[in-house]
């Protein structure tokens, strides 16, 4: 039911004697309700689909399917609607099943005015009532929503820059998470993934490396040869990153796969030592992109690779340490990408 038809004074009346009918009927209009008038379960039915009223009073005991089956049809399918039953006394269950379904309001024939005009004001105060709490509510929430969306933007943009930042303390690595996640999203566009996997992708291609934000700048731009015990700090990046956003990230799918980016398709990387496709698919896919960058940019201890040296090193470590099926698009994709420009 639309809102302005929800705060429309009009009312369905539903009683298969037509006297009672006319009571309810003239009582409602002197009350300043708009009636539609019914004298089956059915027709009420087909007329209240083709013009729902905020508030149905109906006669319980008619012919056919009857006012039980009603209330309940109404109540399941426009659960906001206010319903009064009449009934003769001595229908107990089908009382307590009206009151089950959403019943607020129930009074006994023969119908006293006093008595009906009480139900329908009463009903439809609270029928108001119930309309501006979720007014309310709905509010509320859209407030929230947009409180949550602007705090998760501020944080994922300064979560941005301190990636840049932690990049521009090398300038080996200056700009490698966007590279990294250029490529990754060329390649996704390649092989046709889906949009949605595609947005988490993006994120975590993006924030992979925001783990090394507390290592100190001598292990990350070290010249020479890391001894063991400033590899095995650098081997706790992933998990690292995955726990600094994990409070704002509710997503497994980028947390996983800023965590598995180290791992290796035939096994043995970290930190989990995950083999094939236990290795989940978007870090599969972050691990090629990081690895073609790392070779193709210059390091503090060697200098940048060529295109195809670069695409030689992971087509040799295609199973060992990369997925067999996301290597030949990428060589195929990096080579295209020459002739569009697309990729260094
Ligand atoms: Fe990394
Ligand atoms: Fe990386």
């Amino acid at each position: 039911m639309r809102d302005n038809a929800a705060l429309r004074r009009c009312i369905t009346v539903v009683d298969d004697e037509p006297s009672a009918l006319d009571i309810l009927t003239r009582a409602a209009q002197s009350f300043h309700f708009d009636c539609q008038t019914a004298t089956s379960a059915e027709s009420a039915l087909e007329l209240f689909e083709r013009q729902p009223t905020p508030l149905v009073v109906t006669d319980l005991r008619m012919p056919g399917l009857g006012g039980v089956w009603l209330v309940q049809e109404i109540k399941k399918r426009w659960p906001n609607t206010a319903i009064i039953v009449v009934t003769v006394g001595a229908e107990e269950d089908a009382l307590l099943q009206c009151m089950t379904a959403g019943v607020q309001h129930y009074f006994l024939k023969p119908v006293h005015i006093d008595e009906f005009h009480h139900a329908l004001q009463a009903t439809w105060y609270a029928h108001l009532m119930r309309r501006e709490n979720q007014r309310q509510k709905q509010h509320l929430e859209w407030i929230v929503h947009k409180q949550t969306h602007k705090l998760r933007t501020t944080f994922f943009s300064a979560i941005t820059s301190l990636v840049r930042t932690l990049e521009a303390r090398d300038p080996y690595t200056s700009g490698h998470s966007l590279r990294v996640c250029k490529y990754a999203m060329l390649l996704a566009d390649y092989i046709g993934l889906d949009e949605n996997s595609k947005k988490r992708l993006r994120l975590a291609a993006k924030l992979h490396d925001i783990g090394k934000v507390g290592l100190a700048e001598g292990i990350l731009n070290k010249p020479a040869k890391l001894s063991n015990d400033e590899f095995d700090l650098i081997k706790e990046h992933p998990v690292i990153g995955e726990r600094i956003l994990r409070p704002i990230i509710h997503n497994r799918a980028v947390l996983s796969a800023i965590r598995s980016h180290h791992e290796r398709f035939g096994g043995g990387g970290y930190p989990d030592n995950l083999q094939g496709e236990e290795i989940p698919f978007l870090a599969r896919m972050i691990t090629v992109a990081d690895c073609y960058d790392a070779l193709t940019s210059s390091r503090a201890y060697r200098a940048a690779m060529s295109r195809e040296d670069a695409l030689q090193i992971m087509h040799d470590g295609m199973s060992t340490q990369f997925d067999p099926h996301l290597v030949p698009p990428f060589i195929r994709m990096v080579r295209d990408g020459k002739k569009t420009a697309k990729l260094r």
